[in-house]
């Protein structure tokens, strides 16, 4: 059976590996289908989330990666996948999932929601708190592959350049933390 495995992966982390490793094992096929959403703006652009999630899934030989937009059970049926593999990590993930599985169901009543849970290690895990406390300087080794976390050094370091640059040029004292974060999400 093939699936579908969506999500914004903004950046990906051990979390979606552990899950992709397992839904690799009882799918035939599996494609993590990164979202292209324009209303929102990620930190890592869609070619880079591409192929930050082909590294970390070279291994898996029935794992694809791709990229949709639209709703997810019209990409779903335009790859012929017959279910959409989703993480649950804690209950406050199970109700949005619950949503959400049932309003592709009433769309799309043919295609089936798989829930899986990562590893216990990850069940605090998001991509939304890798960003935060890596922006803050926090450690997150162990949360992301060494390439993400490789990566979201480089942005880091490229933001900090950036608002050291434009410090000088307004010839202003440096505005703390929060503005920094702020220039982060643009770099
Ligand atoms: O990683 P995320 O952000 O939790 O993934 C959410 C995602 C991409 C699975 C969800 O937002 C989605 O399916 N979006 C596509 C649009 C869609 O089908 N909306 C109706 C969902 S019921």
């Amino acid at each position: 059976m093939k699936a579908i495995y969506p999500g914004s992966f903004d950046p990906p982390t051990n979390g979606h590996l552990d899950l992709i490793e397992r839904g690799s094992k009882i799918f035939d096929e599996l494609v993590v289908a990164i979202l292209r959403n324009p209303e929102k703006s990620p930190l890592f652009s869609l070619a880079d989330r591409r192929k930050m999630l082909e590294a970390m899934t070279s291994d898996f030989e029935n794992v694809t990666i791709d990229t949709f937009d639209g709703l997810t059970v019209d990409y779903a049926l335009k790859v012929e996948a017959r279910a959409i593999l989703r993480g649950i990590r804690a209950v406050s993930d199970y109700e949005y999932e619950l949503q959400m599985a049932l309003m592709n169901r009433k769309l799309q009543p043919g295609l089936e929601t798989v829930f899986m849970m990562p590893a216990d290690k990850y069940s605090y895990l998001s991509s939304r708190l890798v960003r935060e406390v890596a922006q803050l300087g926090g450690s997150i080794d162990c949360l992301v592959p060494e390439l993400v976390a490789q990566k979201l050094r480089e942005k880091i370091d490229m933001a900090h350049k950036f608002e050291k640059g434009e410090r000088l040029a307004a010839n202003t004292p440096s505005e703390g933390k929060g503005k920094s974060r702020s220039r982060i999400k643009k770099a």
